[in-house]
């Protein structure tokens, strides 16, 4: 919800989670809720939901307007908010979470793991995205075919690929070498289906990838596929640069 100054209680009462407008209504025809320490009679009522004081059952509502999740995306879900046919990341959320709009910030492939930020920040959204600031994302992947030292000159000098697109320099990192190689990547751009189309491009192929790292923000080791936490007081500042 965008800080747009004052909005009704019943909407900023239902964004908190507290019930849909027509539980609201009626906890307020109870007299359950009060602002800045009246009792509230009118859902209608026009609340600065930052600085009015807001209770209900005597409890302070704590307001607050963006929400940040660290998922650790499973294969086989889209990085999308809604699919007719096909499971969405959102579809993993609980309805606390849901209730912000919460939305991923880019994508990873329906076939890809990893860290995956979803947040209703459209602003912090765009600075992560924005080709400009030149975000650095890491990536575990598993090669099948030898990754020689020869690929690691080729992806610093950035590598043609099959559009004709010249990669920025990337870091490549050797972690094993042999038939089925793991490799760690970290990439400064986003172009659609970047690391398997580099690989390509040196005639190899991609059979995993996860990503591990998107900017100052790591995938915690100890969500399994398919969870997710709300990012720590730390990892938002670090993510916002404050
Ligand atoms: N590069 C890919 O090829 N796929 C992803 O999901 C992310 C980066």
């Amino acid at each position: 919800m965008a800080n747009k100054g004052k909005q009704r209680l019943d909407k900023i009462l239902a964004h908190m989670g507290l019930g849909t407008r027509k539980e609201i209504k009626k906890l307020i025809k109870e007299k359950r809720v009060r602002v800045n320490g009246e009792i509230a009679k009118d859902p209608g009522l026009q609340v600065w939901p930052s600085q009015d004081r807001i209770e209900v059952d005597g409890e302070k509502i704590e307001y607050r307007e963006f929400i940040y999740l660290m998922m650790n995306k499973p294969q086989g879900v889209l990085s999308a908010t809604e699919d007719h046919i096909q499971e969405v990341v959102t579809d993993l959320l609980e309805p606390e979470h849901l209730i912000f709009h919460p939305f991923p910030v880019g994508r990873l492939d329906k076939d890809t793991e990893g860290l995956l930020l979803l947040t209703n920040d459209g602003q912090l959204a765009h600075q992560l995205l924005s080709p400009k600031k030149h975000v650095p994302k890491t990536y575990y992947a598993t090669i099948q075919g030898v990754v020689t030292e020869e690929d690691i000159d080729r992806f610093r000098e950035g590598i043609v690929l099959d559009d004709g697109y010249q990669t920025l320099p990337s870091e490549l990192k050797i972690l094993t070498s042999g038939p089925q190689s793991e490799i760690k990547l970290t990439i400064y751009e986003g172009k659609f289906h970047q690391v398997k189309r580099m690989f390509e491009a040196v005639g190899k192929k991609v059979t995993y990838l996860k990503r591990i790292a998107m900017g100052p923000l790591i995938l915690d080791e100890d969500l399994e596929p398919g969870e997710y936490r709300e990012l720590t007081e730390e990892e938002r500042k670090l993510l916002k640069g404050e």
